[in-house]
C-alpha cells in the first residue's frame, strides 16, 4: 500500500526497501540510546490523505 498500486506503482520501491533495510539497523546500532526528545502527545501527524506519519520526530541521539 505504501508504494501505490497498478500502473503507477512506485518505481523506487526496491531502492526504498533496500535503504530502509540498511539504514534503520545502522542508525539503531550507531545510537543505541536514541530516544524521543518530546512527549509522544506533542507529536503532530502529517496533514495528508495519501500518507501517514509525523511532521517531525525529534530525538536525542545520545544519553545526556
Ligand atoms: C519510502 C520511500 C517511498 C515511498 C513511500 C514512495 C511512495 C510512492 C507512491 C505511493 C507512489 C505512487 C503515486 C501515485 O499513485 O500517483 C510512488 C510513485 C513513484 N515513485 Fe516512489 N516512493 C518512495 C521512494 C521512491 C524512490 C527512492 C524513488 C526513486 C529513486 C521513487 C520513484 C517513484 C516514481 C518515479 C514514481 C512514479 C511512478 C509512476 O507514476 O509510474 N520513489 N512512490
Amino acid at each position: 500500500m505504501s508504494f501505490g498500486y497498478g500502473a503507477h506503482h512506485c518505481l523506487g520501491a526496491p531502492l526504498a526497501r533496500l535503504e530502509a533495510t540498511v539504514a534503520l539497523p545502522a542508525i539503531f546500532e550507531r545510537f543505541p540510546n536514541m530516544r524521543l526528545a518530546v512527549d509522544p502527545s506533542e507529536l503532530n501527524t502529517v496533514n495528508s490523505f495519501i500518507s501517514n506519519g509525523h511532521e517531525t520526530l525529534p530525538v536525542y541521539l545520545r544519553s545526556r
